[in-house]
């Protein structure tokens, strides 16, 4: 049987043997905590010459690429503005191109908001090899500090993710319909636009005392889970000390364990 250092050590060598020209790793983090990595995740972070990273992706998981691999922060920080797109796209290319083992860290999963998809095609038109491995997405982290589920036999048939990008008016692509069927609804990037989503969900049919789960830093240690309404929502957004990334969950299978989501709270 093998052990798990064995598993890691094979999932590393997949790379290493790999002869010719670089690739690209494009690499869920998952949610924050660094044992949420799939085994896959670390050992690609262990064959990494190169380590692109978010923001949102915590130095405790960049730290587990060897101290030899350079690590590029593309994310906003104090004082400087993200890398655009262009520039992420140019830079991953040109950094295979030379021969390296880069990996792309996103967090959460970079199929879910993670626009890997830019990525891919950039990669595609240039000719570079590359991989996607997942992440386990914000909305399943959240479900599980929560202890409750995205879907649910009789009450529950579908969980779609949304991003609350566009709540403004400027957009409703994606959000018209929503509410039909009882579905789960992960909404990414609700966070400042609390009133916006709620009047956007009403507008699609859901009801004001319908169940929600907001949970600030899913996932990791520090987590907070807030249990209320689709009427509550705008109180999230005028919170100051929701701090950390937040993804909100709504819909009547979030009724099922309110209580136990509340048992579950780590703070006020
Ligand atoms: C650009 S999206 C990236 C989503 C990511 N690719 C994923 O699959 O989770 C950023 C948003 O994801 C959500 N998010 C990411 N990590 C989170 C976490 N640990 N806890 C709560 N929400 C999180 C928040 O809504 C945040 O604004």
């Amino acid at each position: 049987m093998l052990s798990f250092l064995e598993l890691l050590d094979r999932a590393t060598a997949r790379w290493r043997k790999v002869p010719g020209p670089g690739r690209v790793l494009l690499v869920g983090a998952g949610p924050g905590s660094p044992d949420l990595l799939t085994v896959r995740a670390v050992a690609a972070l262990q064959a990494a010459d190169v380590v692109v990273h978010d923001q949102l992706v915590p130095g405790d998981i960049v730290a587990l690429a060897p101290a030899r691999a350079r690590r590029i922060d593309v994310g906003k920080r104090k004082g400087r503005h993200s890398a655009t797109q262009a520039e992420i796209n140019a830079l991953i290319v040109s950094q295979a191109r030379a021969g390296r083992i880069v990996v792309r860290l996103k967090a959460g999963d970079p199929g879910v908001f993670g626009r890997v998809g830019e990525e891919i095609a950039a990669l595609t038109d240039a000719g570079v090899a590359f991989e996607v491995i997942p992440g386990i997405t914000a909305a399943v982290a959240a479900a599980a500090d929560a202890g409750v589920p995205l879907t649910l036999r009789g009450v529950a048939p579908t969980v779609t993710f949304i991003s609350a990008h566009g709540a403004d008016g400027s957009s409703a692509r994606g959000w018209s319909g929503l509410a039909s069927e009882g579905g789960t609804l992960a909404i990414y990037m609700g966070k400042s636009a609390g009133a916006l989503v709620r009047d956007r969900l009403v507008a699609t049919g859901m009801d004001l005392a319908t169940p929600v789960i907001a949970v600030e830093n899913a996932g990791r240690e520090q987590r907070r889970i807030i249990a209320g309404h689709v009427a509550d929502l705008p109180s999230i957004s005028e919170r100051s000390d929701l701090d950390g990334p937040v993804v909100i969950l709504a819909g009547p299978a979030m009724a099922v364990a309110e209580p136990r989501a509340l048992s579950h709270q780590t703070a006020a």
